[in-house]
């Protein structure tokens, strides 16, 4: 690790491929661009601290670029040990953003750079699994004291905020990004169903096409690796918890049953649950010799890893992100990525243009809590609708596409009980 400045990357001179990287997907992020062309004009963060926790690579890259266009010092942190790519962290040191964050840093290490990050006494913040709130509200509380508010990306983020806030625990307004429209239905569903699979076949070169998928969870994330998962040929088992998500699965196609019974049959599996040990010992006993586990959920307890070490005589890397469990009844397990997202610790996330929503949703929320935290309260609130919607029309206009309006007497009439 080399201390450049005031940041902390892995290595500096790898900036000219990060700086690639980033001017490859702002190509591919139009709505965004719009948000920083208004952000350029209007400043809503002048003079503003900005702390960010993202998967550091190049979309969100892109997003911190944008944020500091609006006037901001921005620092930022990875939300993850293995999806931070030092490249773009070097680039972004040269484009004036203060950086804490390196690939694959101890469990220790990881957390002091989240720390380091809120020692800057940001003003905002942006979340990614709730990592930054945490410390914020446990062991670093004076850190939180001058926090207006900040705006959380993913969906256990948001459960861990309402915890809190139930609790009465909760210190600043938080807008649950990952709840608007424009961020599950497309973020979660296309974006994490395309790069679960792109994950799974750069890291295996293994053939999907004939094989049985167990998916784990039919969630929006879920449903989206399940389409993917059909899409390239697989026979695709869904297991469930929630009855009506199980009935959702069924009509849509897949079979569903208990994760025992699956267990018994699947060559891959992906866990998205954002619960934990949702793989465990029970189901490694009925495994096929070969299954391969992932997990694209966001922390890294989906697949029970202890009790797989527990059955097995040897473990070793086989290939990259691959790690193969030797079972002492001669069985293999593999598992990618350490059971962290595969997606993002075994491949680059989200394609552009769907981040390109996404963190459009962010950069306007950290405006709205901005400018609006007084009036907001201690709590976790919504993204607006009409922001939500904005949004989907700069996507609807970048794709040189429109939609319909309502005719006055279509309004009158969709407004009206009496006339039919
Ligand atoms: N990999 C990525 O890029 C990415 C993107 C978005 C969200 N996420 C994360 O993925 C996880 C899921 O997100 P989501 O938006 O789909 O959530 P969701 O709440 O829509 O879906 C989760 C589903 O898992 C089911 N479930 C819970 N426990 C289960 C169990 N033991 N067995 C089977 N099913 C179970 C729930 O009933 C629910 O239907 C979260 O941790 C989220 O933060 C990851």
């Amino acid at each position: 690790m080399t201390t450049v400045e005031k940041s902390i990357v892995a290595d500096i001179t790898l900036a000219p491929e990060g700086h690639l990287k980033i001017d490859w997907v702002q190509a591919h992020m139009p709505v965004l661009n719009r948000i920083r062309e208004q952000f350029e004009k209007e400043q809503p963060f002048k003079g503003l601290k900005v702390a960010i926790s993202l998967h550091l690579e190049a979309k969100t890259a892109y997003l911190a670029k944008v944020v500091k266009a609006g006037g901001a010092e921005v620092t930022i942190t990875g939300s993850n040990p293995l999806s931070t790519q030092d490249d773009v962290c070097a680039a972004l040191v040269e484009d004036g953003i203060t950086v804490f964050a390196k690939y694959n840093p101890s469990p220790e290490e990881y957390k002091e750079l989240l720390i380091k990050a809120l020692e800057t006494k940001p003003d905002l913040i942006i979340d990614d699994g709730g990592d930054l709130v945490s410390i914020l509200h446990s062991e670093r509380k004076d850190l939180a004291v001058q926090v207006r508010g900040g705006a959380e990306e993913t969906t256990t983020g948001i459960l861990r905020l309402k915890a809190m806030e139930k609790e009465g625990k909760l210190e600043f307004p938080m807008v649950a990004v990952n709840d608007a429209f424009c961020k599950y239905l497309f973020d979660n569903r296309y974006g994490t169903g395309q790069s679960v699979w792109d994950g799974i076949n750069r890291t295996t070169n293994l053939v999907v096409a004939g094989k049985t998928v167990v998916v784990v969870g039919y969630g929006w994330c879920g449903k989206g690796v399940a389409m993917r998962a059909k899409g390239l040929g697989a026979n695709v088992i869904v297991t469930e918890i929630d009855a009506i998500k199980g009935v959702e699965a069924y009509m849509d196609g897949f079979a569903v049953m208990p994760m025992l019974e699956a267990a018994k049959l699947g060559d891959f599996f992906v866990t998205v649950t954002g619960n934990r040990d949702v793989i465990r010992g029970e189901h490694y006993k009925v495994m096929k010799d070969g299954a391969i586990l992932s997990n694209a959920g966001h922390f890294d307890v989906e697949v029970n890893k202890p009790e797989l070490e527990a059955m097995s005589s040897s473990k070793r890397t086989v290939r990259r992100n691959i790690e193969e469990y030797q079972l002492t009844d001669g069985r293999k397990v593999y598992i990618l990525a350490e059971g962290r997202l595969v997606n993002l610790a075994a491949g680059d996330g989200h394609p552009a243009e769907i981040m390109d929503m996404t963190f459009a949703l962010q950069a306007m929320s950290l405006k709205y809590v901005n400018d609006e935290y007084k009036k907001l309260g201690k709590t976790v609130v919504n993204v607006p609708y009409v922001l939500d919607e904005q949004v989907a029309r700069f996507k609807l206009e970048s794709l040189g596409t429109s939609i319909d309006s309502l005719t006055e007497e279509q309004k009158m009439y969709l407004d009206s009980w009496a006339e039919h």
